[in-house]
């Protein structure tokens, strides 16, 4: 349809169908079943009795073909226009090809990968039907409480801006406007710094400056919004006392007035009802009007638009303005998607025999992305194994199969590759001795993990006897390989913790396995980065393993066994201890810093029982080879406001190690002096690299004014001239090179 027609279309409707396409509801509304919503309370939706669901615009969480169909059907039987409905669902990390969380997967620091899987992502959803997924999600995390960290990019604004672009180029592919065949509508998530709430506390408050907004937090939507996102969801909490699904200025000034963002803004899940929870509405009247006014287009499953804009538009020429432009950027959504041409966009015709859903090609590109995913945290020599060597397997993830994380949705836990299947297939079936060792959590707490409780394995044997039978079996091996974690539901949404240890069953079992004096090479499983000071101190060599997905098994069992070089770095720092969160490697200084020179200064920025520094900090990531940073030259000079002009700087990387590998080159920038106080460094670039061993690369990396800019006092965004060090090494805290430059203003 072009412009014009689908302009007509909207002056054809009634104004009970154009508010019907503002609204989203589940499946179960036309095909009757039981409603089992996915998060969120279970609502009782409460609409009017004369809401028509045939003009309902869009349907949430149905995910297979066979549904999709029947539902569209008896919706374009029914609905007067017959505007094909949409569809829409959480394939955060995979479809049924589950690939690492995407904590874990910006660990890869190789986003040509990332961009396969989420492309991977789109076609098996595509091909079961689905129009819209809501991912990706870029919110920025400092604090590792925050149960929803597992399905950010991390702390870092660069790699979450990369993850944005790339995600959203897989899903939807590189054209402007229509999506094409094997592709779907990707949402990026959540409008906005839902990712900073109060002390890591689900759905709390966020309160912080609008010069950090807009220079940590913003970026990354903006990304998102420039690769031509379709869809953008708000965010649950309020920032700065104003609700993000209600925020005018959020929404309206700076998302789409500042932004340019012209598509689909769709509120979370029963956010513009919770308006009215917030404070902040005085009744559903007043949360449609602040909604509608906050340009919010789709009401996801609450009776709130509904039940209220039809009163709201009526007689009021500007809402009913708002609410045409929300019609217009919906239907044209479902033209962009081909909707009005195949309302089923070819699934009718399509059949199970040509799908790719879970075809090797698919699983492929999940061992790779879970192997480069997991990060060797220490190894001090122990690993790589030898085939021969007789290794305990022991800890409730030895053989473990849900290590998929909480936004699976349509992921199959018998898809997965446990741990103990990866070493099998490696060294032959059932060689190393394998155990459970101890029970995942504590039976005492599962119970907070609300609806999931039923999900956690009924142990019948007591922690005690499984550590007894787990300590028998380590004696009796040369090495133990300890397979440890959080459990799935302890992260994801709704999943905040204030201890982020090991639970606590699983601390007794490395106590004792500890007092053997076995080497120990421990695997962490988890969501986030969790407090592993003691596991760090006694392990022999320790593994961040993340969710790994479906391949995780085979991807750990190569790494253990040197078929794999790891390659993983950090994209989150790893806190020593629970109250050094928030903690984040791009820090600002302060007047008084934390010196080596001042170190028996009392009144310097530092605690008195702790380190500053992480235990593991950003970028960090070992190799079973080692690289040595020789050189680095560059031109000393960049020239201000001179597009031409660019920083050329290039480095000697040497393989001084006994394996080829790939290293993670990053280069950071310090801004000397500012008219707002700069962070002690920030990552600028950094280059994935295969160096064979032995062999030396010249890496080159190029600097532009743009990349210098900042916000200043006035919060406009610009350079500013002045001197800048430039530091290259592998990791935040491991930056051998220095060198510095000059931006110069010239007029
Ligand atoms: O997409 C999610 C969101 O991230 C959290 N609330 C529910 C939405 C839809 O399932």
């Amino acid at each position: 349809m072009q412009k014009n027609e689908v302009m007509a279309l909207i002056d054809s409707l009634s104004v009970e169908e154009k508010i019907g396409q503002l609204v989203q509801l589940t499946g179960d509304f036309f095909t009757n079943e039981t409603e089992e919503t996915i998060t969120g309370p279970i609502k009782k939706l409460g609409l009017n009795e004369n809401y028509n669901i045939y003009h309902t615009g869009s349907i949430l969480n149905i995910t297979n073909a066979h549904e999709i169909i029947k539902i569209q059907e008896k919706y374009l039987e029914n609905s007067g226009h017959k505007i094909p409905l949409l569809f829409m669902a959480d394939i955060i990390y995979g479809f049924r090809t589950i690939f690492p969380i995407p904590l874990a997967q910006t660990c890869s620091w190789n986003f040509d990968l990332i961009e396969e899987a989420a492309s991977i992502s789109a076609k098996e959803s595509y091909e079961e039907g689905l129009h819209v997924t809501f991912s990706p999600m870029v919110d920025i995390v400092r604090d590792t409480r925050w149960g929803r960290v597992m399905e950010s990019p991390g702390e870092d604004t660069l790699m979450a801006e990369l993850f944005a672009e790339r995600v959203i180029k897989g899903l939807q592919g590189n054209s402007e406007q229509k999506i094409p065949k094997d592709k779907i509508a990707g949402c990026v998530k959540h409008f906005a710094a839902y990712g900073a709430p109060i002390a890591g506390r689900e759905y709390n408050a966020v309160d912080m400056s609008e010069h950090t907004l807009r220079e940590v937090y913003l970026p990354s939507y903006l990304s998102a919004v420039k690769a031509k996102v379709k869809l953008v969801m708000t965010a649950f909490n309020t920032l700065n006392g104003v609700p993000s699904t209600g925020n005018e200025w959020l929404n309206k000034m700076i998302l789409r007035d500042e932004f340019k963002f012209a598509g689909v803004l769709i509120s979370d899940y029963a956010a513009v009802e919770e308006l009215i929870t917030h404070g902040y509405a005085n009744g559903p009247k007043e949360a449609a009007q602040l909604a509608l006014k906050a340009t919010v287009d789709i009401d996801m499953k609450t009776s709130v638009f509904a039940n209220e804009l039809g009163a709201i538009v009526n007689n009021n020429e500007q809402m009913m303005d708002l609410l045409n432009k929300a019609v217009y950027r919906i239907l044209s959504l479902k033209n962009d998607l081909g909707l009005f041409e195949d309302p089923y966009r070819g699934l009718k015709e399509r059949s199970a025999e040509n799908s790719s859903i879970l075809c090797s090609e698919h699983k492929k590109t999940a061992l790779m992305l879970s192997e480069e995913s997991i990060v060797l945290l220490k190894n001090n020599g122990v690993l790589p194994l030898e085939k021969g060597k007789k290794a305990a397997i022991i800890g409730p993830y030895h053989d473990e199969k849900s290590t998929l994380g909480m936004w699976a949705i349509k992921g199959d836990i018998n898809d997965t590759i446990t741990l103990k299947d990866g070493i099998n297939e490696i060294v032959g079936n059932n060689k190393n001795p394998f155990c459970r060792g101890s029970h995942l959590i504590e039976k005492e707490t599962a119970h907070l993990l609300g609806k999931f409780e039923d999900k956690i394995p009924n142990e019948r044997i007591s922690n005690d006897e499984l550590i007894e039978e787990a300590v028998n079996l380590a004696k009796d091996s040369e090495i133990v390989i300890l397979a440890l974690g959080e459990s799935i539901f302890q992260s994801g949404e709704g999943g905040s913790r204030t201890e982020i240890t090991l639970p606590k069953p699983q601390q007794k079992l490395f106590e004792a396995i500890k007092k053997l004096n076995k080497q120990i090479i421990t695997i962490i499983y988890s969501g986030r980065p969790l407090i592993l000071t003691d596991v760090e101190k006694h392990s022999d060599a320790l593994i961040q393993a993340w969710f790994p997905g479906i391949m995780g098994g085979k991807a750990l069992a190569n790494i253990l066994y040197g078929i794999s070089n790891p390659s993983g770095k950090l994209s989150m720092s790893f806190p020593r201890s629970v109250g050094q969160i928030p903690i984040y490697y791009n820090e600002l200084n302060t007047g008084r810093p934390d010196l080596p020179e001042n170190a028996f200064y009392r009144f310097a920025s530092r605690y008195i029982d702790e380190s500053n520094k992480p235990l593991f900090s950003f970028g960090y990531g070992l190799s079973y080879t080692t690289y040595q940073y020789n050189s680095v030259s560059l031109n000393k000079k960049l020239i201000r406001q001179n597009s031409h002009d660019e920083l050329i700087i290039t480095v000697e990387v040497e393989n001084t190690g006994d394996y080829d590998g790939y290293e993670i080159v990053q280069l950071y920038i310090r801004d000397q002096f500012g008219s707002t106080a700069r962070p002690v460094k920030v990552l600028k670039d950094f280059k994935k690299v295969f160096i064979r061993k032995g062999e030396v690369k010249t890496i080159s990396f190029t600097i532009t004014e743009e990349q210098l800019n900042i916000y200043r006092s006035d919060l406009s965004f610009a350079s500013e001239p002045g001197q800048f060090d430039v530091y290259i090494g592998s990791s935040s805290e491991d930056l051998p090179l220095k060198e510095s430059f000059e931006l110069i203003q010239t007029s």
